[in-house]
């Protein structure tokens, strides 16, 4: 059912937890299934320097954001615009279609947290 890589993301998920001084912030929830994700970023000089996230939710949200912050950070925000569910599925090498709409909930946080972090540049909050 769950590929390899899936289930090694899952059982030992990268860029876990939370930050206190992060530059954006972006929060999603699928009113559906109940499942919830918060993630942080810094941004430095239109880089994606550094994220965490924290999740109350399935196992297949933790994979597909732990792979999702190991797509994006150390990227430019020009690399990574328009990334969308289905890069983390591919990156992920597929995930049962019933499960794809988790990785569409990671990325839907993901860009909650760069709108945030572009609200917070506009108002001059940071750099
Ligand atoms: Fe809800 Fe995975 S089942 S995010």
């Amino acid at each position: 059912m769950y590929n390899q890589k899936v289930v090694e993301h899952f059982t030992n998920p990268r860029n876990i937890g939370e930050m206190n001084d992060a530059h954006g912030i972006g929060s999603y929830g699928d009113p559906d299934c109940g499942d919830y994700l918060k993630i942080y970023i810094k941004v430095n000089r239109d880089t994606i320097t550094d994220i965490k996230f924290k999740i109350f939710g399935c196992s297949t949200l933790i994979a597909t954001t732990s792979v999702l912050t190991e797509m994006v950070k150390g990227k430019s925000l020009q690399e990574i615009k328009g990334i969308a569910g289905d890069d983390i599925v591919d990156e992920l090498g597929g995930l049962p279609e019933d499960k794809t709409h988790c990785a569409k909930l990671s990325v839907t946080a993901f860009y909650f947290a760069l709108q945030d972090y572009q609200k917070r540049k506009n108002l001059g909050w940071t750099r």
